[in-house]
């Protein structure tokens, strides 16, 4: 029994930790966030995952701020069918830098984080279930493709410190053509 208590105590002081580790940025600001970014990091440890790593480029993600708060994403992907864009739909919460929104994939309710940006050059991004830490990715997001060395380290550190494997940690090259040259984006 007192173990079961421990154990449970164990648990809960885990979870409160890693709860901790993916706080927001402070003093999040949604319209110094919003515009163009390139995801030029992505650490996603999904074993069905896997054998896609090395077709990962980094999509060019336009985020919209809605006027009640929320957001619109607006991804371009390039994949063997071409250019695909999809708009995503994230909800704000009341912690200002998280998100939730409907994983169609998944079929359930998944939170997003903005644990660190300085809106001009980068964001960590967190992706989870909620209370859960099934499907956690870590992205990197630049306003270019290519981004600082140092920015690349505290992704990587990050990550390794979120439990993702080196091998899971991905910094793909950018997708070509997409979104296409002659759509002005
Ligand atoms: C946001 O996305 C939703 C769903 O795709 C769409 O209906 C809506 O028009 C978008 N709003 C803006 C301002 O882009
Ligand atoms: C954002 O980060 C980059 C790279 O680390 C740095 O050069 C830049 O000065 C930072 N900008 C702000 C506003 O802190």
């Amino acid at each position: 029994m007192r173990t079961t208590v421990l154990a449970v105590a164990m648990v809960m002081a885990c979870l409160a930790a890693a709860h901790e580790d993916v706080r927001p940025q402070r003093d999040f600001n949604l319209q110094r966030f919003a515009g163009r970014w390139y995801r030029v990091g992505l650490a996603y440890a999904s074993e069905k995952f896997a054998p896609f790593r090395d077709k990962l480029k980094a999509s060019m993600g336009v985020v919209t701020a809605l006027p009640d708060g929320n957001v619109n994403l607006t991804m371009y992907d390039a994949t063997p069918l071409g250019c695909l864009v999809k708009v995503y739909h994230y909800q704000k919460t009341n912690v200002p830098g998280q998100f939730t929104y409907f994983s169609t994939r998944h079929n359930l309710v998944k939170d997003m984080t903005v644990v660190e940006t300085n809106y001009t050059d980068y964001a960590l991004v967190v992706k989870h279930k909620v209370f859960n830490r099934e499907y956690t990715q870590v992205a990197l997001y630049g306003r270019s493709t290519a981004v600082r060395t140092s920015v690349l380290d505290r992704f990587r550190s990050f990550a390794l410190s979120q439990g993702f494997p080196r091998d899971s940690i991905l910094t793909p090259p950018p997708a070509e053509n997409c979104p296409p040259s002659e759509s002005g984006l």
